[in-house]
C-alpha cells in the first residue's frame, strides 16, 4: 500500500500490522515517523517521550521471545473466549514472532523525570498514536503491543533503559506481509451523545 496523504483517509485506514516483509526500513523513514510522534501533545509540554530503535537481530528476537512468554504465560489463556477467532489467530502469530519479524521494533518509553507520574501514559499514548498514523500515511505497518511488558524489568535490560525511564509499549515497523483489510469500528452513532449521556447523537 503506498502513501496517503488525507489524515481522514489515514485514520480510516490505521490498524494493525502483525506480520512482515523482511524490506528494510530505512533510518529516514523511522525518524519522519519519530519525528510525527514528537508532535503529539504532552502534559505541560514536558514531552516526556523517549523511543528506542530496535534493529540488531539479537535484541529483536529477545524482545520476541519476551512477547511469546507472556502470551503462552498467561496471555492467550486472557484472550481466548474474549478476542474473536480472527483477531486471537492475528495476535498468536503476532506473539508467535510476528512482530519481532520486523525489521524495526520501537520501544516506545515514559521518562518519569519529565513530569507527573500520574499523566505519564497520557502524555506518552498520544504520541504512539501519532507514529501509527505517520505510519499508516507511509505505508508502513506497524501495531501497538504491551504484551512484553509483562516482563517490563527484562525488556528495559534489553535496550538498557536507565531506572527513570519505563517501557510503556512496543511498535513494530516494517513492510505489510499482505494488504491489510480496513479497520472494523463501531459507528459514531454507538459511542456519542448529544448533551447528556443516553440522549441519542
Ligand atoms: C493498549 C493496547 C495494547 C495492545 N497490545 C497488543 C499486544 O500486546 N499485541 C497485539 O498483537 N496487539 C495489541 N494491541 C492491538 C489491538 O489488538 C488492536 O488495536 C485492536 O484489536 C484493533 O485492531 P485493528 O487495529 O486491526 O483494527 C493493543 C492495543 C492497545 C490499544
Amino acid at each position: 500500500m503506498g502513501r496517503v496523504e488525507d489524515v481522514f483517509e489515514v485514520v480510516h485506514r490505521q490498524r494493525a500490522c502483525r506480520r512482515f516483509s523482511e524490506d528494510p526500513v530505512d533510518d529516514g523513514i523511522v525518524e519522519k515517523v519519530l519525528d510525527a510522534a514528537t508532535f503529539a501533545p504532552s502534559a505541560e509540554n514536558r514531552q516526556p517521550w523517549v523511543f528506542v530503535v530496535v534493529r540488531d537481530d539479537e535484541r529483536r528476537s529477545a524482545i520476541g521471545a519476551l512477547t511469546r512468554q507472556a502470551w503462552e504465560g498467561g496471555g492467550r489463556a486472557h484472550s481466548e473466549g474474549r478476542l474473536s477467532p480472527a483477531l486471537l489467530a492475528d495476535v498468536e502469530t503476532g506473539a508467535q514472532g510476528g512482530v519481532a519479524g520486523a525489521p524495526v521494533l520501537v520501544v516506545v518509553c515514559g521518562d518519569t523525570r519529565l513530569g507527573d507520574r500520574r499523566v505519564l501514559a497520557a502524555s506518552v499514548f498520544p504520541a504512539i498514536q501519532n507514529l501509527l498514523l505517520a505510519a499508516t500515511a507511509l505505508g508502513l505497518g506497524s501495531s501497538l503491543t504491551t504484551l512484553p511488558l509483562v516482563f517490563g524489568g527484562d525488556l528495559a535490560s534489553i535496550v538498557e533503559l536507565p531506572t527513570d525511564v519505563l517501557p510503556m509499549a512496543v511498535i513494530p515497523l516494517g513492510w505489510p506481509a499482505r494488504p491489510l483489510s480496513p479497520p472494523r469500528r463501531q459507528p459514531v452513532t454507538e459511542k456519542a451523545h448529544r448533551e447528556t449521556f443516553g440522549t441519542p447523537w
